[in-house]
């Protein structure tokens, strides 16, 4: 099978590992997208499972979008990635602009259980807080969960998570933390210190929006990053991998990036994910206004498909890394 590997089903196979890709519920119509997600062992809902969709009110939930998702992942033998219970972004208004603790920890706990009692069963692993730290990581977010409850709310919403669904891995997930910086250092004390109290997590995931040149994150550096965190007993997975190719930049270059990148996955035991963030360039988040796109405004087409589902270089390079060397 793997000498044999015509696509990335075959070759995820071989992998032993799970290999995601963030799907989008409104996408699920076109035939091309579909061929292409069924290549997949493994899907994350790309906004359909956060809390502006499926808490918009207070205890009102509406599992419609998500549900979708959840469907096509079990139709197509896809492992299911929850994606994400406690963020500042992607916030209805109501828990913005919540006052007092009392009330921030009500709707968080009841959302972690209503969301996880939903789907129970059906998701492997939940990004159970998401980008918790500043954007350089020299402090906490100042998001209402934080200003409300302070720095132990992140301890509070994985105790609420493990009892919601125990069997479910619970996760950790942050950008620009791959490499060794005071962000990854940040977030590798701040796991290291919920193990020590006991606080249930079992993963970090490394979102992993990458540019092309070799510096963020050093290959090297990555490396160190994911054993540091294997080292704790923890899994570290690439959860939301893109590679922005810029001007002067070369396809080629850009499936070098996501060769090394995946073989870095694939040489570290605890990696047991790796997940890309969409199919086609045509759908990219970093296609929108305000997107850290290009340096020139460029469109920075970061997929395996281009916009007209076209298999890129940095398909046939990605492929090739998880058969091996
Ligand atoms: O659904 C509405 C649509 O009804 C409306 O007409 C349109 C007008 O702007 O907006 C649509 O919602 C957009 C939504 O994506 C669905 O397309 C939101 O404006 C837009 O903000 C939202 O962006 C998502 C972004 O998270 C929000 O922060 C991206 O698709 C999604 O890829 C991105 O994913 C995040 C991860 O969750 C966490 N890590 C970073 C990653 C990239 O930002």
């Amino acid at each position: 099978m793997c000498e044999g590997a015509q696509d990335l089903t075959d070759a995820a196979s071989c992998s032993g590992r799970l290999v995601g890709v963030a799907l989008a519920a409104s996408r699920l119509s076109e035939e091309s997208y579909v061929e292409a997600a069924r290549e997949f062992n493994a899907a994350t809902a790309e906004n359909e499972m956060k809390w502006g969709s499926n808490e918009p009110s207070p205890g009102r939930f509406n599992f419609a979008a998500g549900d979708v998702i959840a469907d096509f992942a079990r139709d197509n033998g896809m492992e299911l990635k929850g994606h994400a219970l406690v963020w500042h972004n992607q916030l209805p208004g109501w828990v913005s602009s919540l006052d007092s603790a009392e009330a921030v920890r009500a709707a968080m706990l009841d959302h972690i259980r209503g969301v996880m009692e939903h789907y129970r069963g059906r998701v492997r692993a939940w990004d159970v807080v998401n980008e918790a730290w500043n954007d350089d990581g020299s402090a906490l977010r100042d998001s209402v969960f934080y200003r409300h409850l302070g720095a132990g709310y992140i301890d509070e919403a994985f105790i609420a998570a493990r009892e919601a669904d125990p069997e479910a891995k619970l996760y950790y997930n942050d950008f620009d933390g791959e490499d060794l910086s005071m962000k990854s250092n940040a977030i590798y004390e701040m796991v290291r210190g919920m193990l020590d109290r006991g606080v249930p997590i079992d993963g970090v995931g490394l979102q992993m929006h990458v540019r092309i040149p070799d510096d963020e994150p050093a290959i090297a550096e990555l490396t160190q990053n994911m054993q540091r965190i294997a080292d704790l007993g923890l899994d570290v997975v690439v959860s939301e991998l893109d590679v922005r190719h810029c001007n002067g930049e070369t396809a080629e270059q850009q499936a070098a990036r996501y060769h090394d990148v995946v073989a870095t996955c694939l040489g570290q035991p605890r990696c047991p994910e790796i997940t890309v963030w969409g199919i086609t360039d045509r759908y990219s988040w970093l296609n929108a206004a305000g997107a850290p796109g290009c340096p020139d405004g460029e469109t920075p087409h970061p997929l395996l498909w281009d916009n007209d589902y076209q298999k890129k270089p940095a398909y046939d390079a990605f492929m090739a890394a998880l058969l091996g060397p």
